[in-house]
């Protein structure tokens, strides 16, 4: 994302410092205190998603991660003003998550609008290829799930290989969120705005790890003429 350089940007975003996920300690004492399993997006922007979804489900803990910090402190600051009480900002490449969570921490991650990386010696950087893939899967909860939605058809259509290679499956897939059944819920971000405004149809999948299946038998065979 292109953006000015805000003026005294490292003071504001220290001046905020209360919305500033800053070290793996703040994730152990939520987890500790049972607060946990929160909800991730990652690659916020500057924050209309963070702010409208955190106060959406306010009972759960938001972490909304963004690697440039003049852009953070663009969403922090709007978190600040509609005074949402239950989000942190981490300042950081989403390759670096492990340091912050362990399995089972995370039950939503929110991947909207991700860079498309559209030449193909980059496939390595998209936030779905599979080894971020592999990240999510180590810290999500056994049900956990990844909503991912892009305007970009190449993009979308990679993520799905990579999904489905990685043992994801797919649901409530659509190449049209906003004429789809699943529109309901959907909170818009910036980009989605002006893309759609473009005209540029918005594609959304949810994808969640494959439950392996279970070869056991549920109840014991009986045995004939049992005493
Ligand atoms: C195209 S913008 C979309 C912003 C917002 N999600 C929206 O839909 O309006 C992608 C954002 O992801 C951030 N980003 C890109 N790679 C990232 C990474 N590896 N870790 C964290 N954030 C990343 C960029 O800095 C940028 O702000």
């Amino acid at each position: 994302m292109r953006m000015r350089k805000k003026k005294n940007g490292e003071a504001r975003i220290q001046a905020l410092s209360r919305l500033l996920l800053e070290s793996p300690a703040e994730i152990d004492n939520l987890r500790s205190e049972g607060r946990l399993p929160c909800r991730l997006e990652i690659g916020c922007g500057k924050g209309d998603f963070a702010v409208a979804c955190s106060e959406k489900y306010k009972e759960q803990p938001y972490i909304a991660v963004e690697l440039i910090s003049d852009v953070a402190l663009c969403a922090m600051e709007k978190a600040d003003a509609a005074g949402c009480e239950n989000i942190k900002f981490l300042i950081s490449d989403a390759k670096k998550l492990t340091e912050y969570f362990q399995k089972g921490d995370v039950s939503h991650i929110y991947l909207n609008f991700s860079d498309p990386w559209p030449k193909s010696k980059h496939y390595k950087r998209r936030l779905t290829y599979r080894t971020f893939l592999e990240i999510y899967k180590s810290i999500l909860t056994d049900d956990g799930v990844i909503c991912f939605k892009t305007d970009n058809v190449g993009l979308f259509d990679f993520s799905l290989e990579e999904f489905e290679a990685s043992g994801f499956e797919l649901d409530q897939l659509t190449r049209d969120l906003h004429a789809s059944e699943y529109n309901g819920d959907n909170i818009e971000t910036e980009y989605e705005r002006n893309f759609s405004a473009k005209g540029f149809p918005i594609h959304r999948v949810e994808a969640r790890v494959k439950k392996a299946e279970s070869t056991e038998q549920c109840c014991p065979p009986q045995a004939e003429n049992a005493e």
